[in-house]
């Protein structure tokens, strides 16, 4: 048997960086999506294979498994595989319309997409709202050692949700389900999650600890106004909150110049709103739009060298691909 299974990338609406440390935030899906073709078979081989990063290889020994063509960037697929004990070996195949890197997390979509599709193939008894417990540590992992897990939510449960971390414990909160257009912008200037959520935002604590909280509290109300203007369908306002939630972040250090460029020409050629996603110090920003002014922001967004996408968010999650 084989299985398709395809997973929705992320963005953070607001909140982003405040919710590692207990805020909240509200993420949603993007309708950019990865997709991983699993084939069961009945020998102990393991293989995974990405057009981006190759190939890995394993067999599986008395339910453990033993690497056999080690590679650094699929590593956290085997991981996944060693924490399900699975009876026999599989080849897995991975595809993305997610930019690596770019702050969509295509790690999270693709694991996302690869647990659905081992649970369909080996009849797993793993309910996609469980699928948080068994890729938290492996998020972890990819983030340096900080995760709220956000992404995990609304990769496989697709919609807008509220994320907040209680005494430990994540709470997920599904808002609503619906499309809103967007233009994203991927700076095409990377930086790795852990340098911002491990290194940066740590030490920025260590000497402001005032300015952090102080620009968190905000952000806290910037996400309760947001979450009110989304389930009102209030768009414009929803912009507005969007361009005040970018400015804490840059106010964090966590913007680019590149990114701010992007947010500026956005906003002049007519966006509701801008703010760059995810860790920051580059990936991408996106910017809300109406119908009237989406081919201007697209437009103006090209103008600045960035790869740009004019997609929606708000989509389904983790799903299983009739016709791949
Ligand atoms: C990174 O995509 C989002 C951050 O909030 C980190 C996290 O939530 O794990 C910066």
């Amino acid at each position: 048997m084989t299985t398709t299974a395809s997973s929705p990338g992320n963005l953070f609406l607001c909140g982003e960086h405040a919710v590692v440390y207990g805020y909240p935030a509200i993420i949603c899906s993007v309708e950019q999506r990865t997709a991983v073709t699993v084939t069961r078979t009945d020998n102990p081989s393991i293989e995974v294979t990405s057009v981006e990063f190759g190939t890995a290889r394993a067999k599986i020994e008395e339910r453990d498994i033993m690497v056999t063509t080690p590679n650094d960037e699929l590593a956290i697929f085997l991981d996944l595989v060693r924490s399900l004990g699975l009876p026999s070996g599989f080849t897995a195949s991975i595809t993305s319309s997610i930019p690596v890197q770019s702050g969509m997390s295509s790690s999270t979509a693709v694991l996302a997409s690869f647990l659905y599709a081992l649970r369909n193939e080996f009849s797993l008894p793993i309910e996609p709202s469980s699928f948080y417990d068994l890729l938290l540590p492996l998020q972890k992992k990819v983030h340096g050692g900080k995760a709220s897990g956000s992404e995990i939510f609304s990769s496989t449960l697709g919609g807008f949700h509220r994320i907040e971390r209680r005494d430990d414990v994540v709470e997920s909160h599904k808002l609503c389900e619906h499309d809103l257009d967007i233009v994203i912008a991927d700076t095409r200037v990377h930086a790795p999650t852990s340098l911002t959520v491990g290194y940066h935002v740590p030490s920025l604590i260590d000497r402001r600890r005032d300015l952090v909280f102080e620009t968190f509290d905000r952000i806290r109300d910037i996400t309760n106004e947001a979450q009110k203007a989304l389930q009102d369908g209030d768009a414009q306002k929803l912009g507005k909150l969007i361009n005040e939630n970018h400015h804490m972040l840059q106010r964090l250090g966590l913007s680019h110049p590149k990114l701010d460029d992007c947010v500026g020409e956005a906003l002049d050629a007519g966006a509701l709103g801008a703010k760059l996603s995810g860790s920051g110090w580059g990936g991408i920003m996106f910017a809300l739009v109406d119908d009237e002014h989406a081919e201007d922001v697209k437009a103006a967004l090209e103008r600045t060298r960035a790869t740009v996408i004019a997609t929606s968010i708000g989509g389904e999650g983790t799903r299983v691909e009739e016709h791949i």
